[in-house]
């Protein structure tokens, strides 16, 4: 069942070139031009309605979540407020029926993950649920569901279940892209276009899988380390970070490129490796003199940059490069890099991959 890979989180790394292709599926117009998300259940009166959203999840699927309001935002321009669904229920937020609610959960049963949806269902707001599990409390509870077609997740570390969560965000996007205008449909027609090739450029990164070994075992040598990056290469950096906690057991953190410098940086020192996400064109400059700052305090820095791009290798000490994509899409690729990065340094340090100890796979206490 782990379809001749040593692990499941291995196996469900490789399942994600599927996992996006399920679940864009039949979502995608035949035309190219469209996203198609009857399903959902949400009329265009419904849709116009919506003045501002929360998004409410837990853990990985929080960083999706991260990720989502981007999304939402440059898409749709509609304001968007994301929480740790247990910090949310108990900050009294302001919700009303202009508000709607997504809750995203792989199972649909994450205890904080429902309570919160049912407080916000309570104070009127309509609730739409990303989830992965047909038939799971959140999907039968929220007023509108998306479904993540990843297939079961079994290692506890997500995956293709953060990466599916990436495609409903989009795919949610444009929808409300479409409905209200704020983009037109050239522009909407290129990111479709763009988003299904994303499987093959998923399967170009997987073949050079064996390139990161070499990191992670560097990493594994080392208790402490850093993520940093900008914009959607924070919010990846936040996953990559957490996904080496959960499972490798090494501490690390991560951190918007920018704020080093308010205190972070006095943890530099050498040798300490630093893995620098920049893959957002835009704030790349400003990324490599954040890369400068560590290299001058000793830091080993491992990038991750897109296809084309040339200035970050030369500040670093090793460079993986994912294919290009549009800079909205880039964390659909580039997690990869940083999923395979926990995946060896957990198997460098001998531990239970699928199954990190302390942790469950659904976690359905408050
Ligand atoms: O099933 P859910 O998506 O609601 O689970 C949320 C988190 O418990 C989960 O994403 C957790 O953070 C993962 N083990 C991270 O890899």
């Amino acid at each position: 069942e782990k379809a001749g890979f040593d692990h499941f989180m291995m196996k469900e790394i490789h399942d994600q070139p599927k996992a996006y292709r399920d679940t864009m599926g039949a979502r995608l117009d035949p035309s190219g031009s469209k996203v198609v998300l009857d399903e959902m259940n949400m009329s265009e009166e419904q849709i116009r309605a919506i003045r501002n959203v929360h998004i409410i999840a837990c853990g990985t699927a929080y960083h999706a979540g991260l990720v989502g309001k981007s999304i939402i935002e440059k898409l749709a321009r509609i304001p968007v407020e994301v929480d740790v669904a247990s910090e949310y229920r108990y900050r009294e937020p302001i919700i009303n029926k202009d508000t709607l609610v997504i809750v995203v959960s792989q199972s649909g049963e994450t205890a904080d993950t429902l309570a919160a949806l049912r407080e916000a269902k309570r104070n009127g707001a309509a609730v739409l649920a990303i989830t992965n599990v047909v038939g799971s409390s959140v999907a039968r509870e929220a007023d509108h569901v998306i479904v993540t077609w990843a297939g079961p997740e079994i290692a506890v570390a997500s995956t293709k279940a953060y990466t599916s969560q990436l495609i409903a965000f989009y795919l949610f996007g444009l929808q409300l892209a479409q409905t209200l205008g704020t983009q037109d449909a050239g522009f909407i027609a290129n990111v479709i276009a763009e988003m299904k090739l994303l499987p093959e450029k998923v399967e170009q990164i997987l073949a050079q899988a064996d390139s990161i070994k070499g990191w992670a075992e560097q990493v594994a040598a080392h208790d402490n380390l850093f993520f940093i990056g900008r914009g959607l290469d924070y919010a990846v950096a936040l996953e990559g970070s957490l996904k080496l906690k959960e499972i490798s057991y090494i501490h690390s953190e991560a951190y918007a490129a920018g704020e080093l410098k308010h205190g972070t940086l006095a943890l530099i020192e050498d040798d300490v490796p630093v893995i620098a996400l920049g893959t957002q064109e835009d704030l790349l400059e400003k990324t490599i003199s954040n890369i400068k700052e560590v290299k001058a305090r000793g830091a080993h820095v491992f990038g991750v940059q897109s296809e084309g791009q040339t200035e970050l290798a030369k500040a670093v000490d090793g460079v993986f490069t994912i294919p290009r994509t549009l800079t909205l899409l880039t964390p659909a690729l580039s997690v990869i890099p940083l999923q395979l990065l926990s995946y060896y340094a957990s198997l460098a340090r001998g531990n239970d991959v699928d199954k990190p100890r302390n942790l469950a796979k659904s976690v359905t206490v408050e």
